[in-house]
């Protein structure tokens, strides 16, 4: 039996888990759909979670590829009084959620970037999210609400959250 950590918890995964794929995992065994499914083909990158700070595509990782990593999902970006982070109410700011259904995967995709640079250009911006598709918004706004956060995170010294093995269990 391994062990995996999503949003500072550890789970032990039942052997017969490990060849699931990571979205399927969260959602369908640990009830965490906040991560969503738009392809499961890798294209679309509705499924991005952050795995030890990098954006990955949780559809097209075995579960048995993540055993002892850190994982974030989207319901791991908020405080954990319920207070949003900086990048969440940016989207909400600039209007950058139409149907909300990119909206998790542009949050961690901006979350790992934000993690590495408080200061992107635009140009940086887009080139981070290329891989995340929206077909609401036309990426304007996704591209303003990056740049808010940023200055946010930046004016009030926001640290994006380090990840810290099993805090909880
Ligand atoms: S659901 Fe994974 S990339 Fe589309
Ligand atoms: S807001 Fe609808 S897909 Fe992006």
């Amino acid at each position: 039996m391994g062990e995996i950590i999503i949003n500072r918890r550890r789970y032990q995964v039942a052997k017969a888990d490990e060849e699931m794929s990571l979205l399927r995992y969260l959602r369908a065994r640990l009830g965490l759909t906040g991560t969503k499914n738009g392809c499961e083909e890798g294209v679309c990158g509705a499924c991005t979670v952050i795995v030890d700070g990098a954006p990955r595509r949780s559809c097209r990782l075995k579960v048995e590829a993540v055993l002892g990593r850190e994982i974030l999902t989207i319901e791991g970006v908020e405080a954990e009084d319920g207070r949003l982070h900086p990048i969440q109410e940016a989207f909400v700011e600039a209007g950058a959620i139409q149907c909300g259904f990119c909206t998790p995967g542009m949050i961690l995709t901006s979350y790992a970037l934000l993690s590495k640079n408080l200061n992107p250009t635009r140009e940086a911006i887009r080139k981070a999210l290329s891989g995340n598709l929206c077909r609401c918004t036309g990426y304007q706004q996704i591209v303003d609400a990056v740049e808010l956060a940023a200055r946010k995170m930046r004016d009030t010294g926001f640290v994006a959250r380090t990840l810290s093995k099993g805090d909880t269990v």
